[in-house]
């Protein structure tokens, strides 16, 4: 059991043994992690908080004006109803049409019509409700996103197995995953696939793709049957001439009966509406029946959780997808600000002065890039740029750290790792 779920277990048999005696099992391994969010949360007064996972002007949330305008437009039946479990029919339709002309080699006889999740997180709940037992085995890179352990490791007591994929030198390699799934045994794996990948900002280009669907394909091939989960929170934050289409598609396109895709994504980061909570969830499959199983299933878990999404949201990104001709081109404003602020820090990162001070894992997307800093405890760092330089940012492990350049203004990224290298000088002293 995690040590904090002991403690809070310990605390609640004190003050009231009764409740402690009432919990379930999964009320007995419940705990609140301390993680990402309590590191934002110590970092809420800095000057340059790049700690969350949202995008930032100096003065408040990046977002889109046509968005932000919905709520007056809509009426009350767009608002007060309550939504269809699978949400609503027009805007599941409207999402499928982003989906397909995004992803030209993907076709609407291949999947099933996207259905509503109360955004991503409550999908990869959803995933595991519906696939993980007890045992069963997720299969991800050592560099992930923390949460993916609560939902599947505590929730599920699914076995969670790790692979590299960065080298020595911090680029990008398959060679992990090839080799993890070339000795894997058992009869069923889940993969998560998460491109951008958060915490490093890294997304394949199409030749690492197709090395990594031929890896599954053999997985597949020997006998196991993959879950491939895709995991597009980051989706189109491209920087750089990468594989811009989705792993779902690549993966799709494999036909395979013993590899089952699915897509989770939503307007959360990619409409950089991060509370709307408008989710969606996809599975790679053409068999019609199979399609209609699979749609009443997950209907009847979130008819048996949430019962259904929220209304307003639902209406309010029905109808940008509905006025996309300016509302797309708030996006594009949005994404070129993230891109320029890219460009900086991949120019600022790489310079010679800082090799003694950290080197950068490969990053070209996303919100995110991570740093292995040199001699310094990265919980130790955080902790001294919080006090002595009004910087936050997020200590991943033993080694790592996290800068989300979406939070920190362009002209300011300069500044901000140069504060960093000298607070790493101050504790290699
Ligand atoms: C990789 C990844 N997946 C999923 C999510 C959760 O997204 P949502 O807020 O839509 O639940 C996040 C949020 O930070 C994320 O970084």
């Amino acid at each position: 059991m995690n040590p904090l779920a002991l403690d809070l277990n310990e605390q609640l048999s004190k003050s009231n043994p009764e409740i402690a005696d009432m919990l379930s099992d999964l009320g007995k391994l419940m705990y609140y992690p301390k993680g990402i969010l309590s590191q934002s949360a110590e970092a809420k007064s800095t000057k340059y908080n790049a700690t969350i996972g949202m995008a930032t002007h100096k003065h408040g949330k990046m977002y889109a004006n046509t968005l932000n305008d919905v709520f007056t437009k809509l009426e009350p039946d767009e608002i007060f109803p309550y939504a269809p479990p699978q949400g609503i029919e027009s805007l599941r339709d409207l999402w499928q049409q982003k989906m397909l002309k995004e992803n030209p080699d993907l076709t609407a006889t291949d999947m099933t019509r996207p259905i509503l999740t109360n955004a991503l997180t409550h999908g990869l709940s959803l995933v595991a409700d519906m696939f993980v037992d007890s045992g069963d085995t997720i299969l991800l890179p050592t560099h992930n996103w923390g949460n993916y352990k609560l939902v599947y490791s505590t929730r599920h007591s699914a076995e969670i197995d790790t692979y590299d994929i960065f080298d020595e030198d911090g680029h990008f390699t398959t060679e992990h995953l090839i080799s993890s799934l070339e000795n894997y045994k058992k009869d069923k794996v889940m993969l998560i696939l998460n491109y951008p990948n958060n915490p490093t900002g890294y997304t394949p280009t199409k030749d690492e793709v197709k090395v990594i669907v031929e890896a599954i394909k053999s997985l597949a091939e020997r006998g196991t049957n993959v879950i491939a989960l895709v995991d597009d929170a980051y989706y189109g934050l491209f920087y750089e001439d990468v594989y811009t289409q989705s792993l779902f598609t690549a993966l799709t396109n494999l036909h395979m009966d013993n590899v089952l895709p699915i897509r989770l994504d939503g307007a959360t980061k990619e409409f950089f509406a991060w509370g709307l909570r408008v989710g969606f969830i996809s599975f790679g499959v053409s068999n019609e029946t199979t399609k209609q199983v699979l749609e009443a299933k997950v209907k009847g878990l979130i008819r048996s959780n949430i019962s259904s999404g929220p209304m307003p949201s639902q209406s309010a990104v029905k109808y940008v997808l509905e006025n996309a001709d300016t509302f797309n081109k708030e996006i594009q404003q949005n994404i070129d600000t993230l891109q320029a602020r890219y460009e900086v820090t991949k120019s600022v990162v790489y310079d010679k002065q800082y090799t003694s001070y950290w080197q950068a894992y490969d990053f070209n997307s996303g919100y995110f890039m991570a740093l292995k800093v040199n001699n310094v405890d990265p919980e130790q760092l955080r902790l001294h740029l919080i006090n002595e330089y009004s910087i936050g940012i997020i200590a991943l492990n033993s080694t790592d750290i996290r800068i989300a350049f979406s939070c920190i203004e362009k002209e300011d990224i300069p500044h901000v790792f140069d504060s960093i290298a000298k607070a790493i000088a101050d504790l290699q002293k």
